[in-house]
């Protein structure tokens, strides 16, 4: 396994640091941008993104990453310099989706796979000329009910598995670090056991495939969901619990090997997500040398929901939307080392 390969992974969860998911499919980015009434052409993409990435106090401090989307990676900067370029002078590297989005599985009703592995060897190279040093697949994983079955399926939970180890060795090959990203949906009125069971199935079956499939765990970074109550449950686990058991999940399904976890927010709310990766990592520091891994963030709308609102599809509010972004990247930063407190939410950054 390359030294080059290991390095970038253990760089991308330096302490204090996490990953800006900036990576919205053009259908996504429209609805939060529709959200905040703000017209979704490629310019106002261009723009928004830019702002982002001009926030360069930010990357030196807490910012180690970002996943970019396909469109982003191709664009300049308003002044003309390249997008990627930004980053990298930002001291930040960049990253690229490269999954073609969750479509519905065959044979199983309410499932879905994740596509995207024919001709991605040559688009993973076309990817590294252009800058990018790490790629991410999202596999979709539904607990909710569907009528009488229970869902996932085994089946399902497999074909995903080994699509994500697919895609992993061939990141691999072509020196990029795979961010392999197995999310467990926190829809649904399932309580917080059932979401360790199903992670913990679905980790299984993930590392199984990766180890078949000769995936050098020293080079690769897992992007989970945190161990949560449904968004509908009735009693919703508090942060300690939800630390505890995310630990528990992930110290039996997840060799030491692997340099860090990277949780996604997944629909918690920006302060929330915060908070439960402090506890995560205050439970962690307190139990000694029992959970090897680095345990950071690689947050979509847990560190965009404060300066999309800030922005409004107005450029004259870049300022404060920046200052936005910056306020939640340190909250997080903080979190990484379990020293974020609710107090802190009201400072200025
Ligand atoms: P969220 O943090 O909004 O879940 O997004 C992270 C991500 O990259 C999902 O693929």
């Amino acid at each position: 396994m390359s030294q080059q390969l290991q390095n970038m992974a253990q760089t991308i969860v330096m302490p204090g640091k996490g990953i800006l998911a900036a990576d919205e499919s053009t259908g996504t980015i429209k609805k939060r941008f529709d959200s905040i009434g703000a017209e979704c052409t490629e310019q106002t993409r261009r723009d928004y993104r830019e702002m982002l990435f001009r926030t360069t106090e930010t990357f030196s401090h807490n910012i180690s990453g970002i996943i970019l989307f396909d469109e982003t990676i191709r664009q300049n900067a308003a002044d003309g310099t390249p997008l990627v370029k930004l980053i990298q002078d930002a001291g930040a590297i960049p990253g690229i989706k490269v999954d073609t989005g969750a479509k519905a599985l065959a044979g199983a009703p309410g499932e879905k796979v994740t596509e995207g592995l024919d001709g991605l060897r040559e688009r993973l190279a076309a990817y590294y000329d252009m800058g990018a040093r790490f790629a991410k697949w999202r596999a979709v994983i539904d607990i909710a009910r569907s009528g009488h079955r229970r869902l996932p399926s085994a089946y399902c939970i497999k074909a995903n598995a080994h699509a994500l180890a697919r895609y992993a060795a061939l990141c691999q090959e072509a020196k990029l670090v795979p961010i392999v990203e197995p999310e467990v949906l926190m829809d649904g009125d399932h309580d917080i056991d059932r979401c360790c069971q199903v992670t913990e199935a679905v980790l299984n079956a993930l590392f199984d495939e990766l180890y078949d499939q000769r995936v050098a765990l020293e080079g690769i970074l897992l992007k989970p969901n945190m161990i949560l109550s449904g968004k509908l449950c009735a009693s919703q686990a508090g942060a300690h619990e939800v630390a505890e058991k995310t630990l528990q999940c992930f110290a039996r399904t997840v060799p030491a090997a692997m340099p860090g976890i990277i949780f996604l927010s997944g629909g918690q709310s920006d302060e929330q997500a915060t908070a439960h990766l402090n506890a995560i990592n205050q439970v962690k520091s307190a139990a000694g040398p029992r959970y090897p891994w680095s345990l950071s963030f690689s947050y979509g709308r847990a560190l965009q929901a404060a300066p999309l609102k800030a922005w409004g599809g107005n450029n004259n509010n870049i300022r404060s939307a920046q200052a936005a972004f910056a306020h939640r990247a340190r909250m997080n930063g903080l979190a990484t080392k379990g020293q974020w407190a609710p107090e802190l939410e009201n400072q200025a950054a």
